[in-house]
């Protein structure tokens, strides 16, 4: 059976010899690992988006096997969409650039929570540039390339009636279903004109923690009588 401890890490072998004491209690079968994407695309580091997005990854991991990668858009250099097409006969967008790497994740991803702001009743620029550069998951006869069935759960903030934050999400959700992607959930929240905060509004975190169980591929049941695999 075999461990990936992050995106990056080298995966870790566990063997016949190997110290099993962490799941003695959980009955677990690793082989159903699922890996969840997150995008937040807010430059607010410690903003609404990234408050709910962090209760659906809490959600998500519970005891469950997941591994998890999240992606900050605003932290990266990244180019918009250049409309050179050589998505259409290459199988990947040929840009390279910190957006690379993020496009590369969500192929075998399972799961994906995507959030944005909206600003100027849109989303912010920098979820545009990388919902522009998932054109390179169409092919040139409007096939999708992208593996269907992810499960996609949406955030959305705004500072206005929930129904701007709405027309957002419903905008993230065509372009995700167009993907073949399946959204399972959606979160919209306004601040209110910055006068609340989404980490201090325990229904959205609630209703976030909820969202995230659904990605839970292999949730850990504990039992007390259960002393980890025979030897
Ligand atoms: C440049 C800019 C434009 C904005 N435009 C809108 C808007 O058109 N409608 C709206 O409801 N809120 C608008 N907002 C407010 C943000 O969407 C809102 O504060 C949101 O909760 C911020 O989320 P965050 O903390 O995840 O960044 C705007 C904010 C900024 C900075």
């Amino acid at each position: 059976m075999m461990l990936k401890a992050g995106p990056s890490a080298e995966p870790l072998l566990l063997t016949a010899d190997s110290n099993l004491e962490f799941f003695k209690y959980y009955r677990v079968n690793v082989e159903s690992m699922g890996k969840v994407v997150a995008i937040v695309s807010s430059p607010r580091a410690k903003g609404n988006s990234m408050a709910i997005v962090n209760s659906v990854i809490d959600g998500a991991m519970g005891l469950s096997t997941n591994m998890i990668v999240l992606h900050s858009l605003h932290t990266m250099l990244i180019h918009g969409c250049n409309a050179c097409m050589a998505c259409k006969t290459k199988n990947c967008c040929i840009i390279e650039d910190e957006l690379t790497n993020v496009l590369e994740d969500i192929k075998d991803a399972d799961g994906l929570v995507i959030s944005a702001p909206v600003y100027f009743d849109g989303p912010c620029a920098q979820y545009k540039m990388f919902e522009d550069r998932l054109f390179s998951f169409m092919a040139a006869d409007g096939s999708i390339k992208m593996t269907p069935g992810k499960k996609v759960v949406i955030v959305v903030t705004c500072g206005g009636p929930k129904e701007r934050g709405q027309k957002v999400c419903d905008h993230i959700a065509d372009t995700f279903r167009m993907l073949g992607a399946e959204i399972v959930g959606t979160i919209v929240f306004s601040d209110e004109g910055g006068s609340k905060t989404a980490d201090s509004c325990d229904d959205i975190i609630d209703q976030a923690k909820e969202l995230g169980k659904t990605f839970r591929t292999n949730y850990r049941e504990y039992d007390p009588h259960y002393h980890g695999p025979k030897q």
